[in-house]
């Protein structure tokens, strides 16, 4: 059984993702140089475009992860929970932060807030999907790839109940899936 015949609708192709992915890594390096970067996966749904994003930049940057949980289907919203921390000082650092999707925004309004205490020189994001209407928190999107209306979406590291992450393109979900 193959997981594409899961998805209703292609809403951003691996062709027009790559293009994209292109042109940011081109205005990140420009923007970036000189700057040695700490460009930053959200675990575990930035994985692949965080993955293709420092594979086409070409300055010299590092990599860090952390692992963070928003409490999205509980009631105590504006929390999030550390699951994973960086493992090294920040202090003096240009940290990048690579989103998959901002959604109510309150997950990076919280992470921003809690990296701005430690004192980096910088703190900027830069977001695959950028749900626009949905947004809660008032946090600045510095860099981003697709605005999508408001639909759940699946694939390129989003997940439904943790499936379709490695899908290769962006897309909905044909109701079939949520009724089984
Ligand atoms: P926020 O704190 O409301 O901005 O939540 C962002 C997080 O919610 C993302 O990192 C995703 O894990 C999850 N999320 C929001 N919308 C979607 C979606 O359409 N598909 C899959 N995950 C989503
Ligand atoms: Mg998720």
């Amino acid at each position: 059984m193959s997981m594409h015949d899961d998805i209703e609708r292609v809403l951003i192709t691996q062709e027009e993702i790559t293009a994209k992915v292109k042109e940011l890594c081109a205005t990140l390096d420009k923007d970036y140089d000189g700057k040695f970067p700490l460009v930053l996966c959200i675990l575990k749904g930035s994985i692949p475009f965080f993955a293709d994003l420092i594979k086409n930049m070409t300055i010299p940057l590092e990599i860090e992860t952390i692992a963070v949980s928003s409490y999205r289907n509980g009631t105590v919203s504006g929390e999030i929970k550390l699951k994973k921390d960086i493992d090294k000082s920040v202090e003096g650092r240009h940290i990048l932060i690579i989103e998959d999707i901002i959604d109510s925004g309150n997950t990076l309004y919280y992470l921003k807030k809690m990296l701005l205490a430690r004192k980096p020189a910088s703190v900027k994001i830069c977001t695959l999907l950028d749900k626009i209407e949905r947004r809660e928190a008032d946090i600045s999107v510095d860099y981003k790839a697709f605005d999508i209306p408001d639909y759940f979406v699946v694939g390129y590291g989003l997940d439904y109940a943790e499936k379709y992450r490695n899908l290769p393109y962006v897309g909905t979900l044909s109701p079939k899936v949520y009724l089984k």
